[in-house]
């Protein structure tokens, strides 16, 4: 299993319709994929985690890559995985907040740090925090 994080730019204000369509597909898909995972949306900005079989996430990373809702997608971290930190989400959403660009940012900076980067587990562990957190 692997565990691969991207983040992208939105190419238009993406509305709360058009993140609507993308979980609905992302729901139905990901669950036949054995994928899991997590989808960060705000500032412009689509940060997600994509967590399943090697031979799943790939091309469905390649698919989401050529999605014209957003552009410039980049992986800041990719990495074999032994469990999962998403498993009860087939794609999880946080809406985003002021955080994110910061959250993304430390994330690009410290890429190429040894896995697990500290940022990166306290990023997901603060996703993982809202998504558990009762609305
Ligand atoms: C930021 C973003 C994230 C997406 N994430 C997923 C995903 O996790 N799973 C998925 O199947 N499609 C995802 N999509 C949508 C795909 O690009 C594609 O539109 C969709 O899979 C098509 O579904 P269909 O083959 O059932 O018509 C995402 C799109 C965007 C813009």
């Amino acid at each position: 299993m692997i565990r691969l994080l991207y983040f992208s730019q939105a190419t238009q204000p993406a509305s709360s319709e058009a993140v609507e369509d993308i979980l609905q597909s992302s729901r139905a898909n990901n669950l036949a994929l054995d994928i899991t995972g997590v989808l960060v949306h705000g500032g412009g900005l689509f940060m997600q985690t994509l967590e399943g079989p090697e031979e799943n996430v790939l091309p469905l990373y390649v698919k989401i890559m050529r999605d014209q809702r957003h552009e410039n997608c980049r992986i800041v971290h990719i990495s074999h995985a032994e469990k999962r930190l998403f498993q009860k989400w087939s794609m999880g959403i946080v809406e985003g907040d002021p955080l994110t660009e910061n959250h993304v940012m430390r994330l690009y900076a410290q890429r190429m740090e040894a896995v697990p980067g500290k940022a990166y587990t306290d990023t997901m562990r603060e996703f993982l925090r809202k998504l558990n957190a009762p609305r």
